[in-house]
Parts: C-alpha cells; structure tokens; sequence
C-alpha cells in the first residue's frame, strides 16, 4: 500500500492487487513497533540505528542500504503520524519510544501492542482517499513476462473464479514472508512465498534466503506472537526452576539481546529438560495490571483467548517460532531487480537491511521506507515508457491451461499431508539449531516432496473460493523456496545469525563467508552463488549483548 500510494502520488496510474482485503495483511502481527531514531525516550540517532541494525545482522546487512534505511525512517514516521497514526504519547506529547531487543537507545514507536493493525488502516485510508482501484481476493501467482521485461501478473479471481491477467508497465511485488513453510510459525496461513516463487521462476535471484528468524515468544502450541513489546516493557523469561535463564547467555542485555540469541537460549533450556512442556515462561505479572492494560492489553486477549492465561496473573508459555525470513528477492535500494520492470519491497525482498538476523521493530519500518522508494521508482520507470503494457494472449492462455490441467485430474494426492510433513520437518530440520546430516536429509525430503507434489489433486472442482486449488498452488511456492533455502543453508558451513550450526562450525567465519547467498532456480532446481556484502563503516566485530 505505502508503495501504490507513492507511485500514485508521483503521477502514475496504479492498481493495487492483493489475495486477502489490505487491512487483513500480515503486517497487521507486527505488533510491538517500528524503528526510527527520533530520540524521543534517550539520546538517538540515524548512526546508532544503523550500527545496532549492522551488529544485529552479523555483519551480513548491505550497509549502504541500512544507512539510506536509518536516515530516511524518522521522516517517514513524521508523515504516518501527520496521516493519523494513532501512536501512543508521551506525556508531553511526544511520540512515546519503547526499547527493543539489541537497539542500543529505546528506538521503537508504537500504538499499545497493535502498531501493524493501525498502520495498515492508515495506509488503506490513504490507498481509498486517492481512490486507487484495488483487485482484492485476487491471488497473484505468475509474472508476465515479454520481451525481457515485467508485464504485469497472472492471478486467480478467488471470489468468482477464472484466470485474469493485469497488464503494468512495472510490477512492485510486496507478497511477504513464506513462515508457513514451518508447523511453528507466527505467520498468518497465507504467508506461502509466493512472490520469492513468482520471481523466482522469472530468473530472478533469491538472496540470503537460508535465514529464517525464530521469534522467541511465540505462544504454545499456537504459534500466535506475543510481542517483543512484552519484554521491551520489562517482561521476564523464566525456565521452570523460576530462574531469569537470560543471565547466563546475555548478561547485558538479558531478555533484549537480539531474537536470534534469545531464541537459541530457550531452545537450550527447553532441549535441557529446563523447560515447562516444551516452553519457557514469559512473566509479566511484576509490570502490574495497570501497564499491562495500557501498553500490552492486545498481547493479553491473546493470551487469555489462545492460552488460556491471563497474564496479569500468571506467566504466558512461548517458545521460538517462524517468524521472519531474512533474504528474499535481491533487489536494489529501490527495489529494482535484475528483472526491468519487477521491483519488491517488505519482507519478499531482500535489500538487504536485516542480513543474517533483523532486529525487531525494523520490519515495518521497511516496509514504509522501501515501499516507498520503490513505488516512486516503479513510477518514474512506468512513466518514461512508452511501449503499451499489454499482456500477451498466449500469457492467460498458458495460465489457463495449466489450472485446467491441475483441476482436472481426477486422482492423486491432496496437498495437505505434503504441506503437513513440509512444515514439521522443516521445523525439526532446518530450525533454531541445525545439523548437517539433518539439513542433508531435509534436502531429501524436499524432494520427494516436490516428487509427490507432481501428482496432487484439487477435489474442488468449482470456481468460488476454491482453497483446494490456491493451496496446491502456494505449496508449489513453498517446496520451490524450501529447496533454496536447504541449498543455501548446507553450504553455508559458519554460524552466523538465525543459521547456528553449534555441533560442527560454531562460530563465524568471515573469511569464508561473508558473502550473501545468491540462489536462482535452473534446470528445475536451485543453483547457488555468492555476492560480496556492501561496506561502508563498520567492521565485522565480535557480537555479544
Ligand atoms: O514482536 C513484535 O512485535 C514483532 C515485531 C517485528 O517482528 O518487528
């Protein structure tokens, strides 16, 4: 929506296409805040956000992109408050400012604990204000491309059916993550990757794809997110003897080190039988039922709802979960791909910002700041060519065929089991922790995975919400990034980020890898290279919190 509403603003005609209504979108789950030295709480600046980003990414982030990100945050901030953000105050008015995990100054702004669900009306707001037409319900899940260039994209109409395709003179993909591909994973159920997929099979490069954040409060069994706003406002993890575990692995900055190292501490705790069923404890009981109400009051529906726990009371169940990938569609600092025409921004791109692990608070923030740059440069371009934007006849023909076909077989295998056994074993094979004989075996599995998916069958044969048919779709996306992410991941041979190998490399290894993975689909597999990461002013260092 932030890049449509600039890319209109800078005179282009846009259409906005999305697979659920705007305001449903999973940027309604970042609840906690967004990032912007504005130095509202502590003394700040664009410098300190960019070099907490850079530590936080282990040194993989491009940090002339992370620069750009850090200084142009604050004014973006300015406008969704002067749009009507409705974030919470000081109380002299000021934007109020909470800490997160790994910022070295309380950077994160915030409305309570629904920052994502009221900067999404905000920006619908704006997308019905410039009457800016929207295709909703429809699933976009292949690109056009002629003549070497983006065209536009091929969706399913969910709410009648039927293949239709939109013509663009650019294309800004903003389809998100893909932590569906995990059992345990804070992602709404349509956070399938299809994006990273349709370009992807485009040609078009992933980058650092192998890093997939584990968020570390997640509630149990759910998956649901329980906001890092929780322990920016003092909240404690607890194992079950009741001790603050946190000590032991970060002594500074205890529960807010950044969410890589706090995922892996639970997950120690908890494979170290220190856990309480598979979970640690988060305690918010000592901030009081005032704080609680006012700052967090969406964390406790959830977890009254969900676990059964009203926190004012008695501490919520959480463990690491899927939250977040890192890498994604290699773009340029303004979303331009190695495709003309295609730009991306938000979470399906990687700029790269967030490298190896993203600080929390810094994913929305992206997506207002990319989103932005991207859409006036998807403009600019739209503008300065001539040529019609027409979709070839035999691009929707193609579409056509393909679903006829898909539609039409009358046996085979329903996608779920494949999309069941793809997210638990991913979760045991590729998670917090990983091993070279399990990822190894995770490649396996993938394939035959893909093997089985060749014969699945939509038992739904009609055209109105057909879920059967767009779920076998989005599993093809996922076994296609689940693959590239096995790829990257089994050559990556360091610790670094959310990939910590701590049975056979350990550490980091700068020398060998410091370097993003650059994955691209040929010969109906993945193929891996390298890019070098951008430098600007800061040298890899030890990190410690
Ligand atoms: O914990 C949270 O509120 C999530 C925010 C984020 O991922 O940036």
């Amino acid at each position: 929506m932030r890049a449509a509403i600039e890319a209109h603003d800078a005179g282009a005609d846009v259409a906005l296409v999305s697979k659920l209504h705007p305001t449903r979108s999973h940027s309604g789950a970042a609840e906690g805040g967004i990032n912007a030295a504005l130095g509202n709480a502590a003394e700040d600046s664009p410098e300190k956000h960019a070099f907490d980003t850079v530590k936080g990414s282990d040194y993989l982030g491009d940090q002339d992109a992370i620069e750009i990100f850090t200084a142009e945050a604050p004014g973006d901030i300015y406008q969704l408050e002067h749009w009507g953000c409705v974030f919470s105050r000081t109380p002299d008015g000021k934007l109020a400012q909470r800490p997160f995990g790994a910022a070295g100054s309380p950077r994160t702004v915030f409305a309570a604990d629904i920052t994502g669900h009221v900067l999404l009306h905000v920006l619908y707001e704006q997308v019905v204000r410039r009457a800016i037409p929207t295709y909703e319900e429809y699933f976009a899940y292949e690109l056009v491309v002629d003549g070497g260039r983006c065209r536009g994209v091929v969706c399913w109409d969910l709410m009648r059916g039927g293949v239709k395709a939109l013509g663009g003179k650019t294309v800004v993909l903003a389809t998100g993550g893909v932590g569906r591909i995990y059992q345990a994973t804070t992602n709404a159920w349509a956070c399938t990757g299809d994006g990273m997929s349709m370009a992807l099979r485009a040609g078009v490069p992933l980058k650092d794809i192998e890093f997939m954040q584990f968020h570390p409060t997640t509630m149990y069994p759910s998956g649901i997110l329980i906001t890092e706003g929780c322990r920016g406002e003092g909240g404690y993890l607890l194992n079950k003897d009741g001790e603050r575990f946190m000590a032991r692995y970060a002594p500074n900055a205890l529960e807010l080190a950044s969410r890589d190292v706090v995922s892996r501490s639970e997950q120690t705790e908890i494979d170290a039988g220190r856990g309480v069923n598979g979970s640690v404890l988060l305690d918010l009981r000592h901030l009081g039922a005032e704080k609680i109400l006012e700052r967090l009051p969406g964390s406790r529906e959830l977890a009254m709802t969900y676990a059964g726990v009203d926190p004012i009371y008695d501490p919520i169940p959480v463990r690491p979960g899927a939250h977040y990938q890192m890498g994604g569609v290699e773009t340029d600092d303004v979303g331009a791909t190695e495709l003309p025409g295609l730009y991306a921004a938000g979470e399906v791109a990687c700029v790269s910002v967030h490298g190896a692990n993203r600080l929390g608070g810094n994913s929305l923030m992206e997506t207002i700041t990319f989103g932005r740059r991207a859409g006036k440069a998807a403009a600019e371009q739209a503008l300065s060519d001539s040529a019609p934007a027409d979709v070839p006849e035999s691009a929707v023909a193609d579409a056509e065929r393909a679903i006829a076909e898909l539609v039409g077989r009358s046996s085979g295998e329903r996608p779920h089991a494949i999309r069941d056994e793809l997210g638990t074993s991913m979760l045991d094979n590729f998670g917090v922790f990983r091993r070279e004989e399990k990822m190894l075996r995770q490649r396996e599995i993938i394939g035959e995975l893909r093997e089985r998916y060749r014969g699945v069958v939509v038992e739904d044969k009609g055209d109105v919400f057909n879920n059967d048919l767009t779920q076998a779709i989005e599993l093809g996306a996922m076994l296609d990034i689940a693959a590239c992410m096995l790829e990257g991941g089994i050559a990556r041979k360091e610790s670094r980020g959310a990939h910590a190998r701590p049975y056979d490399y350990p550490t980091r290894d700068d020398e060998s890898f410091l370097k993003h993975s650059i994955v691209t689909w040929e010969n109906g597999g993945p193929k891996l290279g390298y890019k070098p990461v951008r430098m600007t002013r800061w040298e890899p260092q030890e990190r410690k919190y």
